[in-house]
């Protein structure tokens, strides 16, 4: 086996392989489109990132050789940019307020279900990519504590009994 074929991701199907080669083929029509515009760059990652979802070393080696910039160039302007993720994204953030009014109200109870439930911590997220949970402080509903966010939803007074089945709506 080339070391080149031990390097490459272990794809579960053909189906996933697929969507991969074309999300790729995708990226690389965008960088055709723009390698020859200064000042595309940003352009052409935040493409890369809405085909791709995130921008992996990997693909930074694509859009590197692409544009024909240093490696070091196009890993300088992710990092710069907060919306720029070099981690995948899971389809739905859940954000647990652990805020002070949040926390008294049992946040705390809400965020080890939830850890329970889906198996991950914070900042982590499931297998299936499905959920994410991250802690936020304050989501200025304080009144209705305790408070989550799924995606835009903002969720009040949440019930801890209650979370498998709020989650299952998503
Ligand atoms: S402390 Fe949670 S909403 Fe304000």
């Amino acid at each position: 086996m080339s070391e080149e074929t031990k390097n490459a991701p272990v794809l579960e199907t053909t189906d996933e392989a697929e969507e991969e080669r074309q999300k790729l083929a995708a990226i690389a029509e965008v960088i055709d489109t723009y390698k020859d515009q200064p000042g595309s760059l940003i352009k052409v990652l935040h493409a890369a990132q809405n085909i791709y979802g995130y921008l992996p070393l990997s693909l930074q080696k694509v859009i590197a050789t692409g544009m024909n910039m240093p490696l070091s160039t196009i890993s300088g302007v992710i990092s710069f940019y907060a919306f720029f993720s070099t981690t995948p994204k899971a389809d739905n953030t859940i954000k647990v307020c652990l805020g002070t009014a949040c926390y008294v109200r049992g946040g705390q109870k809400i965020m080890d279900r939830l850890q329970n439930i889906l198996g991950i911590k914070p900042g982590e997220l499931t297998e299936d990519r499905k959920f994410s949970i991250e802690v936020t402080r304050c989501l200025g509903a304080c009144g209705l504590a305790p408070v989550i966010m799924v995606n835009d939803d903002v969720h009040q007074q949440v019930n801890p009994d209650k979370l498998e089945k709020l989650l299952a709506a998503y």
